[in-house]
C-alpha cells in the first residue's frame, strides 16, 4: 500500500502521544504531514508543546507542529487534568523541544496542506475536540471534496465519559463536531464502544517496558501514570487506549470491525449535550455518514504499537 499522508490534530494527552509515536513509528505505511494541536486535554499552550516534545522524542522534529484553537466555537474549555495531569504528559519528564512552532494557525495550515496535495490523498486524523477541523472547513469549504477522509477518535455508540451521555473529545465542542459531521467527508468514528477494548493492561505495559529504549521508557512513564485514573476507578484492567486506534485504523483497517451507520450530534444544550446518536439498527433512514467501529484485534493493536514504538530512534 502506498504511504498515506495524515495530518494529526491532537490534544496531548498521553493517548494522543501514543497516536503520534505509532504514527512517527510507520514511515513504510504513514507520511505525517503535520502534528496540529488544539486546545481539549489541557489548554492550548501545553497541548501545542507537548505535541513538539512528542515529534523530537520520535527523533522528528523536521515535521512541523502548528498551534491552533485556544478555546471551542462556542462552550467555554473544558480540560482534563483530572486524567492526564497538570502538565497532559505526566508520567515522563519530555526535554523542551528545540524546534519553534510552525508559523500560522492549524486551521489554515490545515488548508494549505489539503489544497497543495492531490484531490483524495488526505487523511485528517483528528484525536481531540474538533475545532480545528470545523475552522478550516467553515474558512474554506472547498477542500472538504479534497479530504480523503476523515479517521476520528470521539464519540460512544453507548455510554459517556466525561458526562453519563458524552465522550470527552465531542464533549467539549459539540458545535465543532456538529459541523465534521455533518460536512459529508468520509468519517471513521473510533468511539469509548471499541477504545474501552483497548486497555494498558499491566503485560502490555510490561511489554512496552521490554522495549529498553528512550522512547519505550518514557510511553512506560505516560502509561503507568495514565492507568492511575481508571485503576482509581476500581475499573482494574488498565486505561482505555483511545487516540492510537484512529492511527492503527488508518494502517490496518483489518484489525477493526464496525457499522455504517447515521451520526448525530446532541447540541440541544441539555443533559445529553454532546452525545453522538449513533443510528445503529438504521432506524432513522437518514443517510450513512459515518463507519463507526465497535470491534478491535486488542492483541493485534498492541502487538503493533509495540513494534512501532521499538522502530523509533533509540537513545
Ligand atoms: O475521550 C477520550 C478522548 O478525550 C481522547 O482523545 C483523550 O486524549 C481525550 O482527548
Ligand atoms: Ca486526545
Amino acid at each position: 500500500m502506498a504511504r498515506q499522508p495524515i495530518i494529526i490534530d491532537c490534544d496531548p494527552g498521553q493517548d494522543d502521544a501514543l497516536a503520534i509515536l505509532l504514527a512517527l513509528g510507520s514511515p513504510d505505511e504513514i507520511d505525517v504531514l503535520a502534528v496540529t494541536a488544539v486546545a481539549g486535554n489541557v489548554p492550548l499552550a501545553l497541548t501545542e508543546i507537548n505535541a513538539r516534545k512528542l515529534v523530537a522524542l520520535a527523533g522528528r522534529s523536521d515535521i512541523p507542529v502548528y498551534a491552533g484553537a485556544d478555546r471551542p466555537l462556542v462552550q467555554d474549555l473544558v480540560t482534563a487534568e483530572f486524567v492526564h495531569g497538570k502538565t497532559g504528559l505526566d508520567g515522563a519528564d519530555l526535554p523542551n523541544p528545540s524546534t519553534p512552532l510552525a508559523e500560522g494557525h492549524a486551521a489554515l495550515a490545515i488548508i494549505d496542506m489539503v489544497r497543495r496535495e492531490p484531490k483524495g490523498t488526505v487523511t485528517l486524523c483528528p484525536i481531540g475536540p474538533l475545532t480545528n477541523i470545523a475552522l478550516a472547513m467553515r474558512l474554506a469549504p472547498d477542500i472538504i471534496p479534497k479530504i480523503k477522509a476523515i479517521v476520528l477518535m470521539g464519540g460512544a455508540i453507548s455510554i459517556g465519559n466525561i458526562t453519563p451521555a458524552a465522550e470527552f473529545n465531542i464533549y467539549v465542542d459539540p458545535h465543532a463536531a456538529d459541523i465534521v459531521f455533518r460536512s459529508g467527508v468520509p468519517l471513521v468514528m473510533h468511539g469509548l464502544d471499541v477504545t474501552h477494548k483497548a486497555l494498558v493492561t499491566q503485560e502490555r505495559l510490561e511489554a512496552i517496558k521490554a522495549i529498553g529504549t528512550e522512547v519505550g521508557d518514557a510511553v512506560y512513564g505516560l502509561l503507568t501514570f495514565y492507568n492511575i485514573f481508571d485503576q482509581a476507578k476500581g475499573e482494574g484492567q488498565g486505561a482505555p487506549l483511545h487516540d492510537p486506534c484512529a492511527i492503527a485504523y488508518v494502517m490496518f483497517p483489518d484489525l477493526f470491525d464496525g457499522r455504517d451507520c447515521h451520526v448525530t450530534i446532541d447540541v440541544s444544550g441539555g443533559a445529553s449535550m454532546g452525545r453522538t446518536l449513533v443510528d445503529w439498527r438504521g432506524r432513522s433512514e437518514q443517510p450513512m455518514n459515518a463507519r463507526v467501529i465497535d470491534q478491535i484485534d486488542a492483541d493485534g493493536f498492541f502487538s503493533l504499537l509495540t513494534d512501532r514504538l521499538a522502530a523509533l530512534p533509540h537513545a
